[in-house]
């Protein structure tokens, strides 16, 4: 029998990626040419600190572990797989950097041509060096996310040719909504809040979903209250209006019109939760902490969910989720910001324990 190289040869692969790992609640069937690279399964981290700072059992979902480094993967699994199957060659985003680097990466895996549209200046250096590795092409505009998105959707709309990617492809929500079974799986419940970074809102819209569906099967018995967390120099949803100009430490939701602005506001609305804004203060004093005292090193963007813990009263005894939606090691310009780096030492012994003090 012919071996199929586009599968493994041991069928003792224990995570198989979110495609198959939730099959049943995804519109995939036998038709479709499944893209993975083994997202999902990412550390649902006890955060003792937090805890006690809150007096509550606060988990951190640790999406920094996914293949690229963000919580994109769950969604772009599904986005290319569908390309695939339809027969598309090329996809197309625009990204605040994640979006670019998952896209390249899972088209790369598919064998198509991925084309990225980030903003000048405004992305940070790993997500930047991800996408080219991966051999997208990139095109750095002269303009915001928005602008970008905006050329994004009329190239949907004129080409038969390109299948669009971002979170406006509903397939990209449809993969997102696992990390939301992760969660309800790994805890056994339903967590009281659910903490989460908003940008574009695709993420938020789709964990909202997840638990709706994980609900609606029985699987689970109760919903969480949606918190979501914008910077606050890019808090459209928030403002309740565009900002023209946006601006934040947290390049990831630099973003001031936001696609998935009405279901932001539905899952907050729906679970009696919250969309609110932190300052970059506060993001930056956030990521300092869980970087120092809980070990768990995210990108800015994504201690913004924490940011919002920290500021936000909830009753004592409450189980609380945050996404850390990316890994530190994306924006190491930002982690070199809040660090001094040290001197260089002598190499020699005593150098060096003069320098410890021992
Ligand atoms: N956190 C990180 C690290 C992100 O990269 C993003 C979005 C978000 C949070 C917000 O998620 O947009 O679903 O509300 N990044 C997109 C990108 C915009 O292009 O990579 P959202």
């Amino acid at each position: 029998m012919a071996q199929d190289l586009n599968r493994p040869a041991s069928d003792r692969l224990t995570w198989r990626g979110v495609v198959e790992e939730y099959r049943s609640f995804l519109p995939v069937d036998e038709k479709t040419p499944v893209v993975t690279l083994g997202e999902g399964r990412t550390p649902l981290i006890y955060a003792s600190e937090l805890s006690k700072e809150k007096s509550c059992q606060v988990y951190l979902k640790y999406e920094g572990a996914n293949p690229t480094g963000s919580f994109k993967d769950r969604g772009m699994t599904m986005a290319i797989s569908k390309a695939a199957e339809s027969g598309s060659q090329t996809v197309v985003c625009a990204s605040t950097g994640n979006t670019s680097a998952s896209a390249a990466a899972y088209a790369a895996k598919a064998g198509m041509t991925c084309a990225v549209l980030i903003p000048e200046g405004y992305i940070a250096l790993g997500k930047l060096a991800q996408a080219l590795v991966y051999g997208a092409k990139v095109m750095q505009i002269r303009g915001n996310f928005d602008q970008a998105l905006q050329i994004v959707r009329e190239l949907g709309e004129n080409s038969d040719k390109v299948t669009v990617v971002n979170s406006i492809n509903p397939y990209r929500i449809e993969g997102q909504k696992t990390g939301a079974f992760e969660i309800v799986d790994g805890l056994g419940r339903v967590p009281d809040f659910h903490f989460i970074p908003v940008g574009n809102a695709g993420n938020i819209t789709a964990y909202w979903k997840g638990y709706k569906e994980y609900f609606n099967a029985g699987i689970s018995s109760g919903l969480p209250k949606m918190m979501g967390f914008q910077a606050a120099g890019s808090a459209p949803i928030v403002l309740g209006h565009v900002v023209e100009n946006p601006d934040t430490v947290a390049t990831a939701i630099r973003i001031g019109n936001p696609a998935s602005w009405d279901n932001a506001v539905a899952a907050k609305n729906e679970s009696g939760g919250l969309i609110d804004s932190v300052e970059d203060s506060e993001i930056l004093a956030a990521y300092r902490f869980l970087a120092s005292r809980e070990s768990v090193f995210c990108e800015p963007a994504s201690a913004a969910s924490v940011a919002g813990l920290l500021r936000t009263d909830i009753p004592k005894g409450s189980t609380v989720v945050c996404v850390l939606t990316g890994h530190g090691l994306k924006d190491p310009d930002v982690a070199i910001s809040q660090i001094t780096v040290p001197d260089a030492v002598d190499a020699t012994y005593e150098a060096i324990s003069k320098e410890l003090g021992v």
